[in-house]
C-alpha cells in the first residue's frame, strides 16, 4: 500500500516536502504542483527551486505538467530527464475556468480526440514511459469520464489518479466513489485514488471498500495533520513525541524556506502556508491565523510560533 502527497500549488512546495520528508519520511511519492507553459516552451512557476535535486532526495518525485499541445508534453520531459526525472505526471483535474476554456487540465476529460493526439505523440517520440495522468470525473457531469478512460487503455499509461468530482464541483461538495468504483472496473491501469482522505478511518473505509486499490493520494488532510500518512500506516507516537516532531518539522521548513529566501518578506509567505490547513482544524484556529493574515515581522513571527510550539 502507498500513500502519496497531493500536488497543492502553493502548499507542496519543494520546502514543504523537504521539510515533511526529512522529519517523518512517512509518503511514498510527491507530485510537484504543476507547471504551465509560457511563450516560448518555458515554465511558469521556474522549475528551480522545484526541481533542486538536494531538496528532493528522499522519495520519488513526479513533476506535473498542465498543457494540451503533444510538443510542450515532450519538451518537458526531455527537460525533466536532464534533471534526473523520468516520470511526468499530466494535469486533467485543474478546475480553473481559465483552463477549462483553453482545453486544459479538466478541460482536456472532453476532448478524447485532443488526448490521443497528444498521447500518440508523446509515446511515438519519447522512450520515457513514465507517463501517469491525473483526472477528475468531468468538467459538469460525473460520467464524462467515461470517454477518456478507453483512449487512456489505449497507451502504456503508468498510473491514472482520479479525484472523483466533477470541475464544477470545484474542491467541495461529494466525493463521489460509486462512480470511482466503476471508473476503476474500467480502467486497466493501475488506479490512486483520492479525495477528503482526512482521518485513519476514512482510509480504513476506502481500502474495505476498493480492496483492489494499493496507493492513495492525501492532500488537504495531510497539510492539516502533518501525522496523518504515519497513522494509516500503523505508526504511534506519545504526545510529547508528537510535538517534538511538530516542533521539528517547523524547524527544517523555517530554516530551508530562510536559506532561499533571505529576505523575510518572502520567506513570511511561506511561513503563512505553513500554517495555513493545521491552523482551520486547530481550536481557536481562525483568530490564530488572523494574525498571521496580516503580516509580521520576524521577530513577531518568532514570538507567535513559540506560542504555537509549546
Ligand atoms: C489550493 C489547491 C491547489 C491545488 N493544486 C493542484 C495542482 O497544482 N495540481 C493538481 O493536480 N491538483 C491540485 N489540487 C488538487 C489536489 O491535488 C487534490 O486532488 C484535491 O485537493 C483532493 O484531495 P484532498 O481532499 O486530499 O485535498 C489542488 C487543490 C487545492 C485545494
Amino acid at each position: 500500500m502507498k500513500i502519496v502527497l497531493a500536488p497543492i500549488q502553493s502548499y507542496t512546495h519543494t520546502f514543504y516536502r523537504y521539510a515533511h520528508a526529512k522529519v517523518f519520511n512517512s509518503f511514498d511519492k510527491y507530485y510537484t504542483p504543476f507547471f504551465e507553459e509560457n511563450s516560448n516552451n518555458s515554465w511558469k512557476p521556474a522549475l528551480l527551486p522545484e526541481l533542486n535535486r538536494e531538496l528532493n532526495l528522499q522519495a520519488p518525485l513526479v513533476p506535473q505538467i498542465v498543457t494540451n499541445t503533444p510538443e510542450f508534453l515532450i519538451h518537458s520531459v526531455r527537460k525533466f530527464a536532464e534533471l534526473g526525472f523520468n516520470e511526468i505526471n499530466l494535469n486533467m483535474g485543474c478546475p480553473f475556468p481559465m483552463l477549462l476554456k483553453r482545453k486544459k487540465g479538466a478541460g482536456l476529460i472532453q476532448e478524447p480526440k485532443l488526448v490521443e493526439e497528444i498521447l500518440n505523440s508523446f509515446f511515438k517520440q519519447t522512450s520515457i514511459t513514465g507517463l501517469s495522468i491525473k483526472m477528475r470525473l468531468g468538467v459538469n457531469n460525473s460520467d464524462e469520464w467515461e470517454k477518456i478512460i478507453p483512449v487512456l487503455n489505449d497507451f502504456p499509461v503508468a498510473e491514472v489518479i482520479v479525484h472523483p468530482r466533477t470541475a464544477k464541483q470545484n474542491y467541495g461538495g461529494v466525493v463521489n466513489w460509486d462512480e470511482f468504483e466503476k471508473l476503476s472496473e474500467r480502467c486497466s491501469h493501475p488506479v490512486t485514488g483520492n479525495g477528503d482522505i482526512n482521518s485513519r478511518q476514512d482510509y480504513i473505509s476506502l481500502q474495505n471498500r476498493f480492496p483492489h486499490i494499493s496507493s492513495w493520494m492525501i492532500g488537504r488532510g495531510a497539510l492539516a495533520d502533518p501525522f496523518l500518512p504515519d497513522s494509516i500506516k500503523g505508526v504511534k507516537y506519545s504526545e510529547d513525541e508528537r510535538r517534538e516532531l511538530f516542533v521539528k518539522f517547523h524547524e527544517v521548513y523555517l530554516q530551508t524556506v530562510n536559506n532561499s529566501f533571505p529576505v523575510w518578506n518572502h520567506a513570511f509567505n511561506y511561513m503563512r502556508s505553513f500554517w495555513y490547513y493545521p491552523l482551520q482544524k486547530a481550536e481557536n484556529g481562525q483568530r490564530l491565523y488572523k494574525k498571521l493574515k496580516k503580516y509580521l515581522i520576524r521577530e513577531e513571527y518568532i514570538v507567535w510560533s513559540n506560542e504555537m510550539l509549546i
